[in-house]
């Protein structure tokens, strides 16, 4: 591990969380230079939702780079991409009966939404917009501002203005609905908060700490935008892609927001980011806002691949039932540890065990790598242990994971006592 610590910048953090030199993975195994294997509960922060080398996505693209497909075409018009925009449409957005423009933006998902932001500002020529607290977005200078972590947002000395913070759904617990919280700022033209072009957020708030807002709430913020004429924008970077068993996490709510953000596992484990945009609001001048790398041609050819496991219903179902797997056991872990006074939240596959003391994730996630388990933190605090195994991940093996958090749990627990108890003097 010198050469990193050497040369590369301090910035670096998975490193530190995963000290190994990882060498090759394959469906939901990771393996490092010493051929240890990992179990992985964290698939790239949910790049992987297909698993690792998806044979569908690999061998069409050891097909594609063979034959000397292209690689790079800024937005030029491609065969790669005209697969995937026709995959695109005939199995996600026209069996939806959704209508959309696709945009094609930097590959990364900060790149969706500087371009979302940019598009709704220019759209309502209207500067605010409305994010939540413990939202995330990203980290370029756009989606940082609508970003709530000051962790992250601190680093930044510039402008942050322009984004009104609204409290998320169950930020006061159930004493207040925030929607209603929400609707009243706006109803009132002397709150202060300027009527914003659009309202960003995520439906389940992922590295916020798995946060999942209800049916109602998603229906009541949709509704005060129609009411007030304001856009609203679904962030889908990290909870889209089936994570929750639907393509799309706003499906679960019959919500049809004007603005959707995309990236991560859209581009079956390459970078690609893009946004889709209501016809009537596709209001760009040619050109107007360009980038290099808008698409990413390899990244086509495996998505097209891998949007061929929205033909059928069994992703879907598959995703319900290992869901299910997941609430159970970590609701036996809940009864099993009640000194933790810890909680589940989730939907679909993305799940978070809430362990309110402070470093304990922190130390059953290195407890847990050392027995072979890749597992990432949430939330502002670090407190939430984030499950977030790909999709494909076969039955035994997410139990086996789950076997190891326990495990994990259970070495911590001694670990504390013993230097409570003095053991370790
Ligand atoms: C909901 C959401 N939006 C945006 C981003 C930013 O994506 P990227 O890190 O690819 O810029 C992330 C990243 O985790 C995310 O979870």
């Amino acid at each position: 591990m010198r050469i990193f610590e050497q040369i590369e910048s301090q910035v670096r953090s998975y490193v530190r969380h995963f000290p190994t030199v990882f060498t090759t993975a394959k469906g939901s195994h990771l393996y490092d230079e010493q051929g240890k294997e990992f179990i992985d509960f964290f698939a790239g922060a949910g790049v992987i939702n297909y698993g690792h080398n998806n044979p569908k996505a690999s061998e069409a693209l050891i097909e594609y780079i063979k034959s000397d497909g292209i690689i790079h075409g800024l937005d030029k018009a491609t065969s790669a991409k005209k697969e995937f925009l026709e995959t695109f449409y005939n199995t996600i957005l026209s069996p939806r009966n959704m209508e959309y423009k696709v945009q094609f933006t930097g590959p990364t998902g900060t790149n969706a939404v500087e371009t979302a932001l940019k598009l709704v500002r220019m759209v309502k020529g209207r500067s605010n917009v409305i994010s939540f607290t413990n939202g995330f977005h990203g980290l370029t200078m756009g989606s940082m501002s609508v970003t709530g972590n000051s962790f992250y947002r601190d680093e930044a000395f510039i402008n942050r203005q322009n984004v009104t913070f609204m409290p998320y759904d169950g930020y006061f617990g159930e004493a207040v609905n925030t929607a209603d919280y929400l609707r009243k700022f706006l109803e009132d033209s002397s709150s202060g908060v300027d009527l914003p072009a659009a309202i960003i957020l995520e439906t389940i708030q992922a590295e916020g700490g798995v946060n999942v807002a209800s049916v109602k709430w998603l229906q009541d913020i949709e509704k005060i935008c129609r009411d007030y004429d304001i856009l609203l924008i679904v962030d889908d970077i990290q909870v889209g892609n089936g994570r929750t068993g639907n393509f799309f996490s706003f499906e679960r709510a019959g919500i049809n927001p004007d603005v959707i953000t995309m990236s991560k596992s859209i581009g079956g484990g390459l970078p690609l980011a893009l946004v889709l945009i209501k016809p009537e609001l596709d209001q760009w001048r040619p050109g107007e806002h360009t980038g290099t790398f808008r698409g990413n041609n390899l990244a086509f050819v495996a998505s097209t691949q891998l949007l061929s496991y929205w033909e059928n219903t069994n992703l879907a179902e598959a995703v319900a039932y290992k869901g299910r797997i997941l609430e159970e056991e970590l609701t036996k872990l809940v009864d099993k540890y009640p000194e933790l006074n810890a909680d589940v939240r989730g939907y679909g596959m993305i799940y978070g065990l809430h362990v309110p003391m402070r470093g304990f994730c922190s130390d059953v996630s290195s407890e847990a790598f050392g027995r072979g388990l890749i597992i990432e933190l949430a939330g502002a605090k670090d407190d939430v242990l984030k499950f977030l195994p790909p999709l494909v991940i076969e039955e035994d093996l997410l139990r086996e994971g789950l076997n190891i958090i326990d495990e994990s749990i259970r070495a911590v627990l001694d670990h504390r006592e013993s230097v409570i108890k003095g053991e370790e003097l």
